[in-house]
């Protein structure tokens, strides 16, 4: 019995070193979580590796440690990443599932690419797939794989996590493939979600699109039941907690304090995203050194930005706003010894990171909408014993288990002007007592748990179908 994990992206980067490549698994929230699972079953992935290779002696080679890593690769055409990725993925779904349907951008040739796409994942699929195997499938790009593995291989539990926010009826039945997607996800034995809401919204639109016996967590089929829950992910807890006893990172740490100057450091951490709020918080920052002249020089906003799906405009639209507003307040703030934003555009490893949530203040962390958000996870984690303040969006489903944080309305400069005011003088003590609040809550709900209680709940939905289907 094997456990298959597929995703649209492979947790893997491959590396070219001279004339050689080499794969290297990354630690991403979702293959640490699997990884540290104590499962007898045989864990396999199928994915994109994330980059187009042609017909090659180097793709015989990276296949072949591809597959020594149970890592089963799926290629995709330029033309595909453009219409499945970028397209129909990142330019329909995305905007769509994050409330920005004003991002929108539909093409027919969008769906066709998406429905070939997921069907190519479910060949790959296939070729590995025995009966009584668990397969998971991951998040919004693979919609339509559920019922697509179901079509062909009835023998098999098939669950579905949905990483991102599943949006409100009213808003996702504009969607003209609507009927399609949902019909696609109940394919699954489970469905799951990171917050009731979602799990909520997602029941409703079943019920008026597709007009089935619903119920609060679970979803009448023919002869077999569709289970609903949440599961709101966590990280590799220990991973964090545990970072600053490395003494590289504790040194790299100290010397990063050092080399920012005397002032109070504010973090923040995203991928470039539309839906990350990146330009209020900026703005925000920006009015609070305007409306608090005696911070000028005390403090600084430390803004790492991962760069991400630049080949669609909207992100590249977004990434010369950016650069432009940190230029402007830079501009106009900045002096010889005091720089008001630090603005890296690129992705920072672990060991860099851990480094800089020791160190940070405060982390500002203000999606305008974002499923989970782990970095505000990872900041409390790294504490140890020491302060630190987290100002988080009410619009993160973050924000149900870390509600002792500062919670803001993501859209309301004021409110976030003065949740940084608030934090800069908030008492160390408070800082401890409710890091350590949420550090309780945060250590127990542990990526590792999340992916346990996932495969329970759906090896026990599976059993409970057998017999259904035995009556
Ligand atoms: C979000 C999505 C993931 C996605 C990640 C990075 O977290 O939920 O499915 O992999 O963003 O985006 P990318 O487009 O680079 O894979």
């Amino acid at each position: 019995m094997k456990l298959i994990i597929i995703a649209n992206r492979l947790p893997l980067t491959i590396v070219q070193e001279k004339e050689e490549y080499k794969v290297i698994p990354s630690t991403g929230g979702l293959s640490t979580g699997l990884d540290s699972l104590e499962t007898k079953m045989d864990k396999h992935w199928v994915g994109w590796p994330g980059m187009y290779i042609d017909d090659c002696k180097e793709k015989e080679v990276i296949d072949e440690q591809l597959e020594e890593q149970n890592f089963h690769p799926v290629y995709l055409s330029p033309d595909q990443i453009e219409n499945y990725y970028e397209g129909y993925s990142n330019s329909v779904l995305w905007p769509l599932c994050h409330y920005f349907s004003n991002h929108m951008r539909y093409e027919n040739k969008y769906w066709e690419a998406y429905k070939e796409v997921n069907s190519l994942f479910c060949e790959a699929a296939l070729e590995i797939i025995e009966p009584g195997d668990i397969v998971w499938v991951q998040d919004y790009q693979l919609m339509l794989l559920p019922k697509m593995l179901r079509d062909r291989t009835p023998d098999i539990s098939i669950g579905y996590f949905h990483h991102i926010p599943f949006p409100s009826y009213e808003l996702f039945r504009g969607l003209p493939e609507r009927a399609e997607i949902l019909n696609g996800l109940l394919g699954a034995d489970l469905v799951a979600f990171h917050t009731h809401n979602y799990m909520r919204h997602f029941i409703s639109a079943v019920y008026r699109v597709l007009k089935l016996d619903c119920q609060l967590d679970e979803i009448q089929m023919d002869r077999r039941v569709v289970d609903v829950d949440a599961f709101p992910m966590g990280i590799n807890y220990d991973m964090f907690h545990d970072a600053l006893l490395n003494q590289e990172i504790k040194d790299n740490a100290e010397e990063l304090r050092v080399s920012f100057g005397s002032g109070k450091l504010i973090l923040s951490v995203d991928r470039l995203d539309y839906s990350k709020g990146i330009m209020i918080r900026l703005r925000s920052f920006e009015e609070f050194l305007e409306n608090h002249p005696e911070y000028i020089g005390k403090v600084s906003l430390v803004m790492i930005v991962a760069p991400s799906r630049d080949n669609v405009d909207i992100y590249a639209e977004l990434k010369n706003e950016i650069d432009m507003k940190v230029g402007a307040i830079n501009g106009k703030y900045s002096s010889i010894d005091w720089t008001p934003v630090y603005y890296f555009y690129r992705a920072f490893g672990f060991e860099e990171l851990a480094a800089l949530y020791h160190i940070a203040d405060i982390a500002l962390v203000t999606p305008l909408r974002d499923g989970m958000n782990l970095v505000a996870k990872e900041y409390v984690a790294t504490k140890r014993g020491e302060p630190g303040v987290l100002i988080l969006s009410e619009m993160a489903g973050a924000s149900i288990e870390l509600s002792d944080a500062i919670i803001v309305n993501p859209t309301d400069i004021k409110e976030i002007e003065s949740a940084i005011l608030q934090a800069l003088e908030m008492p160390a003590e408070e800082q401890l007592e409710t890091i350590t609040v949420m550090q309780k809550i945060i250590s127990t709900q542990t990526v590792k748990q999340w992916a346990k209680d996932f495969i329970e709940e759906l090896t026990g939905i599976k059993s409970k179908n057998d017999a259904l289907q035995q009556k």
